[in-house]
């Protein structure tokens, strides 16, 4: 398939650029698309044949359902049963980086949904996936646009990577702002919800406005051989680097200390803090050192998380090690793709 990539610049206009990849929504086709979050591989979600092709662009299993993205919270009505929780959490964070679980309409096929009788809804703050919504005139299935076990694409060369040749066009909006997927939760009465997935939209952000938050269990731990996923995403294996990645809890000493006892090889990749970049250099001077921001700065770290593991993937390791980050505010957003990538592998010193 020949893809076309549409390159949005400082002074293009995005109307005019994004009226072609509109038009391939419409006739069923597929758009890799940017958001503030992570890159979207869209489709039309009423389109259950043009759903069908994102599944099989990415590898992905046909019971792991799609968000689907609306360019108002209000569209949700057409497709979902909202309620005023809904509007609360939607008045609070939407457009913006949250995704909340509704019961769905039949104008969402099944298809879209992996059969569930519940439906994803989120409402980027993106202005070119919104415009691209708008002209499409349908709302946008799109999962994130890598390859079935690839980290979440952050700029348009991870797409080109994955995506090349499986889809129609890809929009080339630049860096994603926030670098991680939305936080998910589903509404589980007027006044409560249950976190699916944490995002950039946090835990204390939600409690805020008065909503109860119920945090899933495999945010932070691993599934259960008996447990049932509330989230279909939940069971699947998560992206992890092809080298065993080790996360590690401890002070910059520590963290140096251990990794000089107890690496065998040299060849090693070490993702660390920008600020305690030079002492890790000093201590273990045979590393590889990807540094993805300050320890204080979060944002930098969920900006870079993606990006990093990408890059140490492309070299073969015979370990990774990294900083176990906290749970609290975006933290948790971190912890939980960290310790999924980890495979559950955590040193506390
Ligand atoms: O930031 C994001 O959310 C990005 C951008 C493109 O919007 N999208 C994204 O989609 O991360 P995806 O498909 O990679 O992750 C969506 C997760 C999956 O784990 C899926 O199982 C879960 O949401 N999900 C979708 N519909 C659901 C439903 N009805 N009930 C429970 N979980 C659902
Ligand atoms: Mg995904």
């Amino acid at each position: 398939m020949q893809t076309e990539i549409i390159k949005v610049t400082e002074d293009s206009s995005v109307t005019e650029l994004i009226a072609p990849a509109a038009e391939i929504i419409r006739q069923g086709g597929l758009v890799v698309f940017p958001t503030e979050t992570v890159y979207g591989l869209g489709a039309d979600a009423t389109n259950p044949l043009a759903t069908a092709k994102i599944y099989e662009a990415k590898g992905r299993p046909s019971d792991n359902p799609l968000i689907i993205h609306v360019s108002t919270p209000e569209e949700a009505e057409h497709y979902a049963f909202t309620n005023s929780l809904y509007y609360s959490l939607a008045e609070a964070f939407m457009p913006g980086p949250l995704t909340v679980i509704l019961k769905a309409r039949e104008s969402i096929p099944l298809t879209t949904r992996g059969g569930l009788d519940t439906v994803a809804v989120r409402c980027p703050e993106s202005e070119i996936a919104r415009e691209l919504i708008r002209q499409a005139g349908v709302p946008i299935a799109a999962p994130s646009a890598n390859l079935s076990g690839s980290p979440s694409p952050t700029n348009a060369s991870h797409v080109i990577d994955d995506m090349m040749g499986r889809v129609d066009a890809i929009i080339d909006g630049g860096d994603s702002d926030f670098g991680l997927e939305s936080t998910i939760v589903k509404i589980d009465s007027e006044t409560t919800v249950t976190l699916l997935r944490p995002g950039k939209i946090t835990v204390e952000d939600i409690s805020s406005i008065g909503v109860d938050v119920k945090l899933a269990n495999a945010v932070t731990e691993s599934m259960k051989t008996d447990e049932i996923a509330l989230s279909p995403g939940m069971k699947y294996k998560h992206y992890a680097p092809s080298a065993p990645l080790l996360l590690v809890e401890g002070t910059p000493e520590q963290y140096a200390e251990y990794i000089l006892t107890n690496s065998d090889s040299k060849n090693i990749a070490v993702i660390c803090y920008d600020d305690e970049s030079d002492y890790l250099s000093d201590k273990i001077p045979f590393a590889d050192l990807y540094m993805f921001g300050k320890r204080s700065d979060k944002m930098a770290q969920a900006h870079m998380l993606f990006k990093v593991l990408r890059d140490t993937d492309k070299r073969t390791y015979s370990k990774i090690y990294a900083p176990l980050p906290s749970k609290n505010g975006i933290g948790l957003a971190l912890y939980n793709r960290m310790i999924r990538a980890a495979a559950h592998k955590i040193i506390r010193l």
